[in-house]
């Protein structure tokens, strides 16, 4: 599975803080035995989002994108918009089920806007911005990638 993860956060993007949710989710995902194919960083601008989103799927072909964080109720948490914008399908039941589960982790999973679904062969979800919340979405998620990219490739449901 080739994967990229896009960090999404001003602070992170102007040097202020250090991104440690990347870092954090390419070690798990490398763990799991995905390649991670791209890491990015980049601002809470829309623009700058889809265009991470539009590099991971179009260009690099990745499987599955993840971006972390910028799903929240801040004025400048874009990263949903952004994601809706280069979706060709929506995949809202994996956006569901990673603020059920989180739910079962802490109240605030409520408050994650994050969306899902496919652009081209690419799978992409959004994931909260903090590494313990990214870490625990993924693990939400993890079981049911492999299946979701066999039914993108045509092979999963033949009768
Ligand atoms: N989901 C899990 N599993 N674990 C978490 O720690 N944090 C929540 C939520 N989802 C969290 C979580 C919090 S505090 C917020 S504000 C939202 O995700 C949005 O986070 P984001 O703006 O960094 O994307």
């Amino acid at each position: 599975m080739r994967v990229a993860v896009i960090t999404v956060s001003d602070r992170c993007a102007r040097g202020e803080m250090e991104d440690a949710t990347g870092p954090e989710l390419r070690k798990r995902l490398e763990g799991l035995g995905a390649e991670v194919v791209e890491t990015a960083l980049v601002p809470d601008e829309e623009e700058q989002i889809r265009e991470a989103l539009i590099r991971a799927s179009d260009e690099l072909g990745a499987d599955v994108a993840f971006t972390c964080g910028g799903t929240g109720l801040g004025p400048r948490d874009v990263t949903p918009e952004a994601t809706d914008a280069v979706l060709e399908r929506r995949a809202p039941g994996i956006a569901e089920a990673i603020r059920h589960g989180s739910l079962a982790k802490t109240p605030n999973a409520m408050l994650s806007r994050g969306v899902s679904g496919v652009r081209g062969r690419t799978l992409i979800i959004n994931l909260p911005g903090s590494p313990r919340g990214a870490r625990e979405c993924l693990e939400i998620v993890w079981p049911v990638l492999g299946h979701a990219l066999e039914m993108m490739a045509g092979r999963g449901h033949e009768r």
